[in-house]
């Protein structure tokens, strides 16, 4: 029997989706189906609770069939990676057309490979929107997620955190590896109207939608919510329409620190003036070798950091070296190696330093900041990153071990990189991939922190990669025509 026999003449078939943001399901059921010959407007996709089964209430001829199977020999499915990567994302939306979008465009990707490059094609635009919504939805989740202490289980000795959330779209599942990866040792629950994950630092686990009275709406950690964002908050960086785009107020019930935002943006104007005046603060004497500011960032308390249980981690590599590599701030591991960059992003770097062949023993690798800041919860230290008054203020070791290593290169990865070499923000994606003249002759570049690309995920995370290499690429080659 050929698949065309095995459709039955003017058949509608009903596909019922085990859970709704089952894209696998979909795609295996889609290829099927247009293998058969199906077209779309003989498929009705349903997911679960879901009532849009048109065919089965309208009479015989359109009741429910067995999905045909195509021949052994039916010619493949073409898809193109930019139709999967968007119809993956589109998968999770709450539209309750989205499968049937997904397969008329597939369908109509047979007869033409170039469809999604057709801006003006109604079905690629509605596609893209619903791509674009997800990816939204999906980042507002990593961003406005605030675990919340409920209990300690005395068995086990852990912490359990639950976190209320009410994403717009079927993101949850999708986005548990984000926090695994990000909240790897610590027991945590998210809790949603679309589904529950439950991580007990071994297995990830699921249950139904929960209701916001499920989880608890407030612990001790959210003093240390508000106080991290007090501290974290760059009042030269604030833009209040950003913010209120970015962090829309629907989300600001679940965020402890969202009290503080009308004092602190009240106070921006005033704190800014206050540090820039600050940065150009007294120091003592220039240091003049590199073991004497070894010494000085061990005894150094300019700053709140330096008064955290932490160790200050200096500079390492040659004290001539061409080229000088500035990170953030040491991390977790690096604080306790005493090294820099030896943590996972350390080994990013390592990775990515060796494709472009550079050496990284033959350069001086150092930080902006050269103590680890972090807030303690539970048994895990978890990074903040510096207020830009805490790098000026950390700009004067910076500069003291340029002073004496002299490199001809500085590359600076992230921000406050840039920030303790510039005494300024400047933004990544517009100083990348040209350098700078400095003052004494050498040249900065700027790339992003390798923590950003570790954060990444999909196409984003490919897509930075490879602007990354490209930053070392050109790095390199600005190296040899020093070396020349
Ligand atoms: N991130 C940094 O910026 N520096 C380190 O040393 C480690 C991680």
């Amino acid at each position: 029997m050929t698949a065309m026999q095995n459709v039955k003449l003017g058949a509608y078939y009903s596909v019922h989706l085990p859970e709704p943001d089952d894209f696998d399901f979909w795609r295996d059921r889609a290829r099927q189906l247009i293998q058969c010959d199906v077209p779309p407007d003989r498929v009705s996709w349903i997911e679960p609770g879901g009532t849009s089964d048109l065919f089965a209430q309208d009479g015989p001829s359109r009741s429910k069939q067995r999905l045909p199977v195509p021949d052994v020999d039916a010619r493949p499915v073409r898809a193109n990676r930019r139709f999967l990567s968007v119809a993956k994302n589109a998968a999770l939306h709450s539209d309750a057309e989205r499968f049937a979008l997904l397969y008329r465009l597939l369908w109509r990707l047979q007869a033409n490979p170039k469809l999604m490059e057709d801006k003006s094609d109604l079905d690629v635009r509605r596609v893209e929107e619903l791509d674009k919504n997800v990816r939204r939805d999906s980042h507002k989740m990593h961003a406005f997620v605030r675990f919340r202490l409920v209990e300690s289980d005395e068995d086990e000795a852990q912490d359990h955190y639950i976190a209320w959330f009410e994403p717009e779209h079927h993101i949850v599942r999708a986005n548990a590896g984000f926090f695994i990866r990000r909240f790897a040792n610590m027991k945590w629950s998210i809790l949603t109207p679309k589904g529950c994950l439950h991580w007990d630092t071994k297995a990830l686990s699921e249950s139904p939608p929960a209701e916001r009275s499920d989880a608890p709406s407030g612990d001790p950690t959210e003093d240390l919510w508000r106080k991290y964002y007090a501290s974290t908050f760059n009042p030269a960086r604030l833009k209040v329409g950003a913010m209120v785009k970015e962090m829309p107020k629907k989300y600001w019930a679940n965020l402890p620190e969202a009290s503080l935002i009308p004092e602190l943006v009240a106070g921006a104007q005033k704190r800014e003036s206050q540090m820039v005046s600050d940065g150009a603060r007294d120091f003592e004497e220039r240091p003049d070798t590199l073991a004497a500011i070894a010494t000085g960032i061990h005894h150094c308390r300019k700053c709140p950091i330096g008064q955290l249980d932490n160790h200050a981690v200096m500079g390492e590599g040659p004290h001539d070296a061409t080229l000088m590599i500035v990170g953030e701030q040491p991390g977790d591991q690096e604080d306790q190696a005493g090294r820099p960059f030896v943590g996972p992003a350390g080994q990013l770097l390592d990775r990515h330093l060796e494709a472009a062949g550079i050496d990284r023993t033959a350069a001086y690798v150092t930080n902006a900041v050269k103590h680890f800041k972090f807030v303690q919860r539970g048994k895990l230290r978890l990074h903040q990153s510096p207020t830009a008054k805490e790098i000026d203020t950390c700009r004067w070791w910076l500069e003291s071990e340029r002073a004496i290593v002299q490199p001809k290169l500085i590359l600076a990865l992230g921000a406050s990189a840039a920030r303790g070499m510039l005494g300024k923000t400047v933004s990544i994606s517009k100083a990348r991939g040209a350098p700078l003249p400095l003052e004494d002759g050498s040249e900065l570049w700027i790339t992003a922190h390798p923590s950003y690309l570790l954060r990444l995920d999909g196409d984003a995370a490919v897509q930075q990669a490879r602007l990354f290499a490209a930053d070392l690429a050109a790095v390199k080659k600005r190296l040899e025509e020093l070396a020349a």
